[in-house]
């Protein structure tokens, strides 16, 4: 149990595996943010039924539960062919919980599961565009460095931004 210590239980966030039973929930709540396209649900469906299928390569998905209700989730993995750097694929907070505090928790679980697996960097890719622009402070806002701007990556005028924390 990931702890607010002082809040009462039904308030204290849980991070735990992610189960089959927890896709459709899932889908559900990244969907209610609004911060992906359709296609974008569409591989993350895929990544969960393959990840759950064949677990390979070290990846970890985790369910962030308030209250015994599915808020939030996170996927990150090592990064093929580099000496122990990894991604964070994905993290989203159900709409109506965000600015709660929840993602910073997240975030935290992510980087200590890394650091115990002696990882060294973390990364991650996000857009620039203007509705991404709260996304972009919460990476700085927990010391990560605007790394490199590849622009009109996604698609003309949505350029791609990688942060970076340097963990080891
Ligand atoms: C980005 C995200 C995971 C952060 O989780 P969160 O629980 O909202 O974040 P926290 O409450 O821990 O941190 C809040 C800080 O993050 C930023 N922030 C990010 N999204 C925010 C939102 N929707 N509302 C308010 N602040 C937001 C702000 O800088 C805020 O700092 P402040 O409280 O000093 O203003 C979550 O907002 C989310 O799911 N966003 C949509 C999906 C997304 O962009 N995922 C990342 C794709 S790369």
């Amino acid at each position: 149990v990931i702890g607010f210590i002082g809040l009462p239980r039904s308030e204290v966030p849980v991070i735990r595996p992610t189960v089959n039973s927890d896709v459709d929930e899932l889908i559900s709540i990244a969907t209610g943010t609004a911060a992906f396209k359709p296609f974008e649900i569409e591989v993350l469906r895929e990544l969960l039924e393959d990840y759950l299928a064949k677990n390979e390569d070290g990846h970890v998905a985790v369910t962030l539960e308030l209250g015994g209700k599915i808020v939030g989730f996170a996927y990150f993995a090592p990064t093929p062919m580099t000496d122990r750097c990894w991604h964070l694929y994905w993290i989203f907070v159900m709409k109506v919980n965000q600015a709660r505090g929840l993602g910073s928790v997240l975030l935290k679980y992510v980087e200590d599961e890394i650091l115990a697996a002696e990882g060294r960097l973390l990364l991650i890719e996000t857009s620039g565009v203007a509705s991404y622009e709260p996304t972009r402070q919460f990476y700085l806002k927990h010391g990560y460095e605007w790394a490199a701007t590849i622009r009109d990556f996604y698609t003309d005028g949505d350029d791609q931004i990688i942060f970076r924390k340097r963990l080891h």
